[in-house]
């Protein structure tokens, strides 16, 4: 696959298969998230265990209703609606609340990522919800379960699964986005 027609085909995918990703294809994701653009630490945790990525969706999903923002108590109310759609791998990206780059870093890291998954046949999904959870005080034993660091933050997370839907819980019609001003 071209590196044009990876970037079209990837997609923010909301259901998944109950089938495991293989473990050179999980090890070629991370190696791609590892060699992303970088300017300081991150860390990556590769989350398959099945009770721990339940509890997550759960709590996410509680975090989602307590937010008092529209939006996400919305999606959160959907019918069968889980934070998680049911991914078997979620890798959490955190990194060192004092650092300044650490939500840059793990950007570049987790659109590599998406863009591997996609080369490779999978589905995948940027996250920000897990955060308000595991970011959370109260859940701080979950997120030290999840291999979250002492002193870092959860920025963002990236599902990896089979496609299951492609559509389910879509949000908008796909298209490109930002606004582009050539200077010369
Ligand atoms: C900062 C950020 C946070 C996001 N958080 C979520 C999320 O928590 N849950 C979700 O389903 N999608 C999330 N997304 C995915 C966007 O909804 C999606 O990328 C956007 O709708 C464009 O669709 P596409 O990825 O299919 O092109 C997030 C994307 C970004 C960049």
């Amino acid at each position: 696959m071209s590196i044009e027609e990876t970037i079209a085909r990837r997609k923010s995918i909301r259901a998944y298969l109950d089938k495991k990703v293989a473990a050179d294809d999980l090890a070629k994701i991370v190696k791609a998230g590892q060699w992303a653009p970088n300017a300081g630490p991150f860390n990556m945790s590769v989350i398959r265990n099945a009770a721990l990525l339940q509890r997550i969706d759960d709590l996410t999903s509680q975090a989602m209703l307590a937010s008092g923002n529209d939006f996400l108590v919305e999606r959160a109310s959907l019918p069968g609606y889980q934070p998680l759609y049911r991914a078997p791998v979620l890798i959490l990206l955190s990194g060192p609340s004092d650092a300044p780059n650490t939500a840059l870093n793990v950007a570049t890291a987790a659109e590599n990522m998406l863009l591997q998954a996609t080369e490779l046949g999978l589905g995948s999904c940027f996250l920000l919800t897990p955060a308000f959870a595991l970011n959370a005080e109260k859940n701080r034993a979950v997120a030290q379960e999840g291999a979250i660091p002492e002193g870092c933050l959860m920025h963002c997370a990236i599902i990896v699964g089979y496609t299951a839907d492609e559509n389910k819980f879509r949000r908008a019609e796909r298209g490109a986005r930002g606004t582009v001003r050539y200077v010369d």
